[in-house]
């Protein structure tokens, strides 16, 4: 089944059965990925730009291996090293590199709403990695993929985000995706860490980790975003672990199965101790390897649509 648009700017509107279409997509990739020969011919002759203006570890690897193990062309972009130090406009960039003949573009950037104005530009695919406070719609994917893959369904989980859900791309992405999928979606954080307009997109909010815990069959824990101010939002990171981190000790005294997710970068010792994060609840690694197949997914789906 086709997907009903060119780009993946969010998942804010995008239908339950497209999620599937991508989702069911990845499975057949996933299983690439465990080949002795890990290369598929699918998109090969089309060239990808990978447009990164804010750092990235998981995100741009994943991307770049998703675009490789289709065959593609790749060229990555930093801003760092680049002619943007010398003065070049984001739409003088844009337009030269498509000007060498680029079919999809991959764009993180620190401001919401870059990979929208994009399509404006450009005639490329675009496929949002990230933009500021907004969505990061491909980490929502992996999420969903990663919890289905474990328990064997979305429809009808409960699904806790934990954390600093105001400065969180991944949150939103979390929302739209999982509802759209049949999750009950709640979110818990301190109250300066929640958007006083979240209640609009039908989500319960909660302040107290144990009951989130006791409540939910998932967690995707979230980081506290320092980069983005949201240090400001809480008196120390000490004291939003002693009330909101996931610990082995809060697991364990609820006494029941719980997933724990988490995008990374981990900060180990403030939003989850180094037990958990290693431990037999969590699928973090997982996700990583998910991750792939969903980007290899979405770059094949959107790759033959042209
Ligand atoms: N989860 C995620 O987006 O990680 P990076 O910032 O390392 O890409």
């Amino acid at each position: 089944m086709p997907l009903k648009s060119r780009h993946l700017l969010g998942l804010q509107g995008v239908p339950e059965e497209d999620i599937q279409t991508i989702l069911d997509t990845a499975t057949t990739f996933r299983e690439v990925l465990e080949r002795p020969i890990k290369k598929v011919p699918t998109l090969q002759g089309k060239t990808i730009v990978n447009l990164f203006y804010e750092s990235s570890t998981r995100t741009r690897i994943s991307f770049e291996l998703a675009q490789k193990r289709l065959s593609a062309d790749t060229i990555n972009f930093a801003k760092s090293g680049s002619s943007t130090s010398k003065g070049e406009t984001f739409k003088d960039t844009v337009r030269n590199i498509e000007a060498m003949k680029v079919d999809m573009i991959v764009v993180r950037h620190e401001s919401a709403g870059v990979p929208q104005f994009l399509t404006r530009i450009s005639n490329a695919n675009v496929i949002n990695a990230g933009d500021g406070r907004h969505e990061h719609p491909t980490q929502a994917l992996l999420d969903m993929y990663s919890i289905r893959e474990k328990l064997g369904r979305l429809a009808g989980l409960k699904v806790c985000v934990v954390g600093d859900i105001a400065h969180s791309r991944v949150a939103l992405s979390n929302i739209y995706g999982l509802k759209a999928m049949g999750a009950e979606v709640s979110l818990c954080a301190p109250p300066t860490m929640i958007p006083k307009d979240i209640y609009r997109l039908g989500v319960k909010v909660i302040h107290n980790i144990d009951e989130a815990i006791a409540q939910n069959d998932v967690l995707n824990v979230l980081r506290i975003q320092l980069e983005r101010k949201a240090g400001t939002s809480i008196p120390s990171l000490r004291e939003y672990h002693n009330y909101f981190g996931i610990t082995k000790e809060r697991l364990e005294k609820q006494n029941k199965d719980i997933l724990i997710l988490h995008p990374g970068p981990i900060n180990r010792g403030v939003e989850i101790s180094s037990e958990v994060a290693d431990g037999p609840y969590q699928i973090i690694l997982n996700q990583v390897t998910n991750g792939v197949a969903i980007r290899m997914a979405v770059l094949y789906l959107l790759g033959t649509m042209n």
